[in-house]
């Protein structure tokens, strides 16, 4: 439709049916059959049934046939036709799951995220689906808050490359073409640095805190085209975001420049009269439409006051129309008014969902996402040796994570599965050991609309540790499936103890006492106090929650097939007190090095200040030798850029990719700028023996920052550079900046 259409269309709407383009309902309003309106939770929220069924778009919902009887229906009684958007959660896959988005990030390969949000796009868009709730480009830098999982880490360049994959990924060039769905950037702003990582909690960010870190990845997916973005749940400074009219319209609108969709989160212009910002409903209703807030997910103050504050003058129409304007933009940019059904498709959902190459890829991203922490020679493992898997994770289909409910578990591969397929089964040995959670911390998850495991009588959890540890001390290897409950991150999993639950604990240390060879594969959707487990451990292979094929990418890591080569994307802390702890952080006036005796100094009297394992780091089965730094000049100006260089060289027997790195500091500027700060990385993969030199261009713009005067811009004078294979790389050079005045 061309925009003057659109413009007819909308002036030929009553208010109320205005209104309704701007509530978005959840599913279960809708029954399976499509005529009736549930009644009930919606007369709590002063919806009516008229609402519910008018309601423009609605989220959670998917299966093709469903969808497409649903629009039918929708479109005969909408007065003008107007199609209905379909929204959900689709995260890090429908049904083929994918490593969690902070497992991706370690891939460091935006191009792998784009190739998932693309396959995860397909199967949304084959059951029915318009618009996915996602990419979550939060920057974090607290593991207690549960969602770091949904994210792509702590640092800003690597989450602004990656939540702009995601969207190209999810949208494609054009969101009407086939297998194509609307991306949602979300949570804006801030989300992720709630404080003490308690989940919804208060977020206080300075100006150039929000601005050089937090803003970045928002503005790199909005750029990217994002159709949607969604507000943030918590308060900003003092005011909820989504009710915050500077955040949506002045920074969002004016300085981004987004001009698609903004949708609430979930119930949250309801939230801002908890916040204790808006007085009641309606004022939180016209609040957030003032602020631009087009879309009000789930709290029914939009239906329920905007009519009456329209009627009695306490807002302007005009706001009204700018938001339901977006939203029909929106449907038209999907090509609803052509094809109100899209892809839906329930032929094809038979053949896409879960094929092959969806799989593939799952296996591929899943063995990708892996981070080698630690190998005493143990890894890759010899198949023909006596092995002994223990660990509640070795025959566990729970792999998935919380945000991936579309996803069945039972079509995950566990790593019992694919490990029968390649090792000695004379000389192997599966065992649990224990389950996965303790009944205490079992309890604590109580109220998940989830099954929670069954607890286990402590008779069976000893006699379980007994025959785990028999089998150990029979066994030259060990190899423990360990971790989280995957229940144990994602929304409102915020832990204050990053630990592994106690009852597995207990397997690991009796374990630990009969057998040295043990390999630790962790699975946990956040950062976790790894201490005594790496201590302990010959070798520790991080997997995240790996998805469906995660079973077999595990096997093909352990056994050498894949040399493993993710970096962390979020710095593991030394323990829970040194949060938060991340590479990019300011130094102080009297900055620690291990090994100086002074008094006053900034450290911890009890923990060093470094993390156990740094952002960017992650070994390889094979080793590689990286040259010192060469430049090519020792300016750069506004017009001349200069390359850094390294040699890196595999000087192992194993092919193996590494990950570079290129880290710069602003050495002296207005406002104090990072220790090291991420500008680049690239993927180098080298047979043994092979090298590559591995070039980064310095340009005057990826110098820029929120300078001391409020403007963006660079300023003169001496930077640093590193060139290595992860944060806490010392390879170093120095350039200087000197612009035109
Ligand atoms: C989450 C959002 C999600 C929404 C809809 C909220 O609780 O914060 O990320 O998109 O629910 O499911």
């Amino acid at each position: 439709m061309q925009k003057t259409e659109l413009k007819k269309l909308l002036e030929s709407m009553s208010l109320q049916e205005k209104i309704d383009q701007m509530l978005q309902l959840v599913g279960s309003f809708y029954s399976e059959d499509t005529d009736e309106v549930l009644t009930g939770p919606e007369s709590e929220l002063g919806i009516t049934d008229e609402d519910v069924r008018m309601a423009g778009s609605i989220e959670g919902t998917y299966g093709a046939q469903y969808l497409m009887e649903l629009q039918k229906s929708y479109m005969e009684k909408q007065p003008h036709h107007i199609p209905m958007l379909f929204m959900m959660d689709v995260i890090h896959g429908m049904k083929t799951i994918f490593p969690i988005p902070l497992g991706q990030a370690a891939a460091f390969e935006p191009e792998l995220s784009k190739r998932c949000a693309s396959a995860a796009a397909k199967e949304a868009a084959v059951s029915g689906l318009h618009v996915t709730f996602a990419p979550m480009v939060d920057l974090v830098r607290d593991a207690r808050w549960g969602r770091v999982m949904e994210s792509g880490g702590e640092d800003p360049f690597l989450s602004s490359r990656l939540a702009q994959a995601q969207v190209e990924g999810f949208q494609g060039k054009d969101m009407s073409e086939p297998y194509k769905v609307c991306a949602c950037v979300k949570h804006f702003a801030g989300y992720g640095a709630a404080q003490a990582g308690r989940e919804y909690h208060t977020v206080e960010l300075s100006e150039h805190t929000l601005r050089d870190f937090y803003l970045p990845a928002y503005k790199a997916g909005i750029d990217a085209g994002s159709g949607m973005v969604m507000t943030a749940f918590n308060t900003l400074n003092g005011i909820p975001a989504s009710t915050n009219k500077w955040l949506m319209r002045d920074v969002l609108r004016d300085e981004m420049g987004f001009d698609g969709v903004l949708v609430s989160d979930f119930s949250a212009i309801a939230e801002t009269v908890v916040h204790g910002h808006s007085e009641d409903l309606k004022d939180a209703a016209k609040k957030a439409l003032e602020a631009g807030v087009d879309i009000d997910m789930m709290s029914g103050a939009y239906a329920a006051n905007l009519s009456t504050l329209v009627k009695e003058g306490a807002v302007d129409e005009a706001f009204i129309d700018e938001s339901v304007m977006r939203i029909l933009e929106l449907k038209n940019k999907l090509g609803l008014f052509e094809n109100p059904y899209k892809d839906a498709d329930p032929e094809k959902e038979k053949t896409v969902i879960l094929c092959d190459e969806h799989r593939q890829l799952a296996g591929e991203a899943a063995a990708k996402s892996f981070v080698l922490l630690k190998n005493e020679g143990v890894l890759p493992v010899d198949t023909s040796k006596k092995t002994a898997f223990i660990g509640p994770y070795t025959n566990n289909k729970e792999i998935k994570s919380s945000w991936a409910f579309i996803g069945d578990s039972q079509d995950c591969v566990t790593i019992e599965e694919a490990a029968r397929e390649v090792f000695d089964l004379t000389r192997t040995t599966f065992h649990a050991g224990s389950p996965v959670l303790g009944n205490d911390d079992a309890q604590a998850l109580k109220g998940f609309a989830e099954k929670l495991p069954d607890p286990v009588p402590e008779e069976m959890q000893l006699s379980m540790l007994k025959e785990a540890v028999q089998a150990a001390k029979e066994a030259d290897t060990v190899i423990m499936p360990l971790g989280e409950y995957y229940l144990q991150s994602g929304e409102a999993t915020s832990r204050a103890m990053l630990d592994i639950p106690d009852v597995q604990m207990r397997l690991f240390r009796e374990v630990a006492k009969v057998n040295e060879n043990i390999i630790v594969v962790l699975f946990n959707g956040r950062p976790l106090d790894l201490r005594e487990i790496s201590r302990k451990a010959k070798a520790v292979l991080e997997v995240w929650l790996p998805g469906t094929e995660g079973g077999h990418a595990i096997v093909d890591v352990l056994t050498g097939k894949v040399n493993p080569s993710g970096k962390l994307p979020m710095s593991f802390p030394y323990c829970v007190g040194q949060i938060p702890v991340h590479y990019n952080e300011y130094s102080t006036g009297r900055p620690y090095q291990p090994g100086m005796q002074a008094r006053y100094l900034s450290k911890y009297l009890d923990i060093p200040n470094t993390p156990l394992y740094p952002f960017g780091y992650g070994m390889s089965y094979t080793d590689f030798e990286i040259s010192p730094v060469t430049l090519s000049g020792e300016t750069v100006t506004e017009k001349t850029s200069i390359t850094a260089a390294v040699t890196v060289k595999n000087t192992g027997t194993l092919s193996g990719t590494q990950t570079l790195q290129l880290y710069i500091q602003d050495v002296s500027a207005s406002v104090v700028r990072p220790v090291k700060e991420l500008k680049g990385f690239q993927k180098t993969e080298l047979a043994p023996g092979e090298e590559a030199t591995v070039q980064f261009v310095i340009e005057e713009p990826m110098l820029r920052f929120l300078r001391a005067d409020g403007t963006v811009g660079s300023e003169d004078g001496r930077f640093r550079l590193w060139i290595g294979d992860s944060s806490d790389t010392e390879n170093a050079a120095g350039f200087m900046l000197k612009r035109e005045m």
